[in-house]
């Protein structure tokens, strides 16, 4: 679920380790204060800052993109590896600034370095005066109420229900075609690399009957696709017990089984044939054949997995606590090729020199990319996380140049594998759905195709939001080039 542009080139190590943040667009409702946003992260936190957002409007805040004009200003943070907060902290030291010549400016942290680090925050980041993590959202007009009054707040109670499943996005990072519904929240899997089940608290599955009606809305407003978000989408579970349990009303027409992420899919794909859908992140434990055949059935379940396999070596994913092994992360792959054919886009992440990580244990990963041809990547290199079971129960031996230079191994050998990846469809016709122009050039358009690869073609007549028949002509690594033929 990691946030790096996708359409432009190969980026080179550091680069695409650094973490893009996004934010807040300008809005004029004629509200009387003015909200900044940047989030730092996975798609998650970009859709938490539209709730953020939705929250902070119905309390008098209309969203601003320049920070300068702002009386709030949020920072929506990560925490997966060091390098996340680091950034963070620089972008904090900036502000001091500013802060320094409108002292009744608020600053808040929110998201996952806030619920890490909780009233330390406020120890070591002076300008800061509220530390809100990711299930106390709604507490944020009081403690910004608060600050506003002089008195500091910290709030990072983790809920082992919220969802907020009733509060309606303001739409910050769209392009008006494709937005983003969270489906779930937290993580209860314990990955021994990663601070996520610490920064977010236990899995919890969102009302269905909410994610299908934010879904038609988005439709009804002319969005032509959704991508439904949870940090492992296939253990997404929900049945009207629990349910009401979580203090959500039963509707009618309940059924009283137990709905899982193969029967959201399908519920959401119904809504209509010109709504695409996505997902993201599948976990290799928990992906199921059932997932596969409902991706098969409906032509807007866009054929597209993202699937990460973290390393090939059955060894260091035991270390991991991934759950599975290498072969079977395999027979998942040959599943995904053997139902829903070559087509089909599929994509990792990787770490390279995880604790104890051999040289023999590195090929691995390199082998087992040979297999499968990823069409795309997100590569790491481990970067050790206070209180999770590595940093507990493992020494964090491998030095750095090492790590480095393995990582350059992974990225070499995808960039290698996309380009060959992308070269499979040239001839092909594929229908492009649009998102707006090209970054080059205004005459023509770029949009993306089933398998979430990047097209661009001549202009034509055509506009954003329309889905466009193509021929695949040219290709670089990261880009596809198309012929318009409908
Ligand atoms: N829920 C998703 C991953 C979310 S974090 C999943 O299970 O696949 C996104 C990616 O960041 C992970 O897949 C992993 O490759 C990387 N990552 C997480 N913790 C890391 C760490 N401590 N060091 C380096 N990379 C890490
Ligand atoms: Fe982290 Fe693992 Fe959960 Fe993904 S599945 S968020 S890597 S603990
Ligand atoms: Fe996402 Fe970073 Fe938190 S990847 S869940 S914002 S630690």
């Amino acid at each position: 679920m990691e946030n790096i542009i996708k359409d432009i080139d190969i980026l080179p190590v550091e680069e695409a380790q650094a973490c893009e943040y996004k934010t807040t667009v300008d809005e004029n409702t004629g509200k009387t204060k003015k909200l900044y946003i940047e989030s730092y992260g996975c798609q998650m936190n970009f859709s938490d800052s539209e709730i953020v957002a939705s929250i902070m409007k119905d309390n008098g805040f209309d969203t601003t993109s320049n920070y300068e004009q702002a009386d709030v200003i949020f920072l929506n943070t990560c925490s997966i590896r060091e390098k996340a907060e680091q950034t963070v902290r620089k972008r904090l030291s900036q502000f001091n600034t500013i802060k320094k010549q409108n002292p009744s400016l608020t600053i808040g942290v929110l998201g996952c370095m806030a619920e890490r680090l909780k009233d330390k925050l406020l120890e070591e980041e002076k300008l800061v005066d509220v530390v809100v993590g990711p299930d106390a959202y709604r507490d944020l007009p009081n403690l910004v109420k608060d600050a506003e009054d002089g008195d500091k707040g910290v709030n990072t109670f983790l809920s082992r229900e919220e969802t907020y499943a009733d509060i309606a996005p303001v739409r910050l990072n769209s392009n008006g075609i494709s937005a983003f519904i969270s489906i779930m929240r937290g993580c209860d899997n314990m990955c021994s690399f990663c601070v996520v089940p610490f920064t977010r608290g236990r899995e919890r599955s969102r009302d269905p009957h909410s994610i299908v009606k934010e879904a038609q809305d988005l439709f009804d407003q002319g969005y032509k696709e959704v991508t439904l978000l949870g940090q492992n989408v296939d253990s997404y579970k929900w049945s009207p017990e629990e349910n009401n349990k979580a203090r959500l009303i039963k509707q009618e027409g309940d059924v009283s089984e137990v709905i899982t992420f193969a029967n959201l899919l399908e519920m959401v794909a119904l809504i209509s044939p010109q709504l695409r859908i996505r997902f993201s992140t599948s976990h290799p434990k928990d992906i199921t054949d059932e997932v596969l055949y409902t991706m098969k059935k409906y032509n807007n379940i866009c054929k597209y997995i993202h699937l990460p396999v973290q390393s090939g070596n059955t060894r260091v994913l035991d270390l991991m606590n991934r759950t599975y092994t290498r072969d079977w992360y395999l027979e998942r792959i040959s599943k995904i090729r053997e139902i829903l054919g070559e087509e089909c886009g599929i994509s990792s992440d990787m770490i390279s020199g995880f604790c104890t990580e051999t040289e023999e244990e590195h090929e691995e990963t390199l082998s087992l990319m040979d297999i499968v041809k990823f069409d795309f990547a997100y590569m790491f290199y481990y970067s050790e996380r206070p209180g999770t079971l590595a940093a507990k129960k493992y020494e964090d031996d491998i030095p750095l140049k090492v790590k480095k230079r393995r990582l350059q191994e992974i990225i070499d050998k995808q960039a290698v594998h996309s380009y060959a990846r992308n070269k499979q469809d040239l001839g092909q016709i594929q229908e492009v759905l649009v998102e707006g122009s090209s970054k080059r050039s205004e005459l023509q358009l770029k949009g993306r195709n089933s398998a979430n690869k990047v097209v661009i073609f001549d202009k034509g007549n055509h506009q954003k939001g329309d889905y466009v028949t193509v021929k695949i002509v040219d290709c670089t690594p990261a880009t596809l080039f198309g012929e318009v033929l409908s």
